[in-house]
């Protein structure tokens, strides 16, 4: 049943293109509008919403941060992430106008059912974005938008994680068509952006697995790993970090680069590996200028960099020790591509180690207890 992989995670990860697609497929019309009927909520309601307060744990959760990124930008309305677990222990403010989405790939995670249930006894209404059909959170919820990246296996969730970005970018896409917030042509464009990014990712499964496997088999004694990211690559750092410390049990922090002089710099000493994901340096992008800069900050300090940049970036190829190079594509869609480096990267490291990388210790591919 793994068909040929000797392991569950490598089929899944090779599976980051069909994810994104079969994610996308049926869910706009020929003239390109976002069609989501299936949502069975009133484009009403979708109009009077004001808010979303993101609910979800672990990789989830991640998929909540990069979403933000694209929904405030495209819907005009403020998005927060809330990692389920937090939530039902403060008094969050929820109103009717409060769009709640739950994202899971198992769908029974208890604390984030335990978040939508408060959310909907404060008159809140919960969108659940889920892999599970029929699963607990989708059926207590008001509404589901299926992710369809096919049964994950392996405890460390890899293809969920690309198609939960889809399902939250195609709620933000529709919102912004009922709400009117952004022209169709942009809808569209950013539609045919999103169908262009199986393609990219392929590329990537591709082009990159030596270079990667190599990096992996000189990092074996590495004992930790830091992760720098900005803007929509700082959730991509946080999950690249998380796959890599729960399948090869190796200490990893994730930051926002521009935390760096503010604390975790500290921890750089020679030899120490720093991951980082590098925005396109395309139209003079000032984040770019800003995480190069950081690759220069640690490297002074003696730091082994491994970036993840865009095919072409000069500035990647002369400061960082090692490149895993991705195609271009928008800058919000860019975690689909640059978190698939990162996900190899893990495979191989705990796979050098000898791991069970589809049952890492003490963790559950469902968290059903609080
Ligand atoms: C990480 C991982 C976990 C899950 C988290 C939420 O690889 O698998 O962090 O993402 O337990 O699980 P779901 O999405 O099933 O609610």
């Amino acid at each position: 049943e793994k068909g040929g992989w000797d392991s569950f995670m490598d089929k899944e990860i090779h599976e980051d293109p069909a994810a994104v697609s079969n994610t996308l497929l049926g869910r706009y019309d020929e003239s390109g509008d976002l069609d989501l009927d299936e949502v069975h909520i009133d484009e009403d309601v979708f109009r009077q919403i004001d808010k979303i307060i993101v609910v979800a744990c672990g990789t989830a959760s991640y998929t909540g941060l990069v979403a933000k990124y694209a929904i405030e930008h495209w819907v005009r309305i403020p998005v927060e992430v809330e990692l389920a677990h937090e939530f039902r222990y403060r008094d969050p403010i929820l109103t009717p106008r409060t769009l709640v989405v739950a994202i899971s790939q198992s769908g029974e995670t208890m604390d984030t059912l335990m978040a939508l249930r408060h959310a909907r006894e404060q008159g809140s209404r919960v969108l659940a974005i889920c892999n599970t059909q029929g699963s607990t959170i989708p059926r207590e919820s008001d509404a589901v938008l299926y992710t369809h990246a096919g049964p994950e296996v392996a405890v460390a969730s890899t293809k969920a994680f690309l198609a939960q970005i889809v399902a939250a970018y195609l709620l933000g896409l529709y919102l912004a068509q009922v709400k009117g917030t952004m022209y169709r042509d942009e809808i569209h464009q950013t539609i045919d952006n999103l169908k262009d990014m199986p393609a990219k990712i392929q590329k990537v499964l591709d082009s990159q697995a030596d270079v990667i496997n190599q990096t992996a088999q000189r990092m074996s004694k590495a004992r930790s790993f830091l992760f720098l990211g900005r803007h929509v690559g700082y959730p991509v750092a946080l999950e690249g970090a998380l796959k890599l410390k729960e399948i090869a049990y190796i200490f990893t922090e994730g930051f926002a680069a521009g935390e760096l002089k503010h604390g975790p710099i500290a921890l750089v000493e020679p030899g120490e590996p720093v991951v980082v994901i590098v925005p396109s340096a395309r139209g003079r992008n000032v984040l770019h200028d800003k995480v190069i800069s950081a690759i220069e900050e640690v490297k002074a300090r003696g730091a082994f960099t491994i970036v993840v940049a865009e095919e072409g970036d000069p500035d990647a190829d002369r400061y960082a020790d090692v490149v895993f190079w991705r195609p271009p594509c928008p800058t919000l869609l860019s975690p689909l591509v640059d978190v698939v480096p990162l996900q190899l990267f893990a495979l191989d490291m705990a796979r050098l180690k000898g791991l069970d990388v589809d049952k890492p210790r003490n963790l559950a591919k469902s968290v059903t207890v609080e």
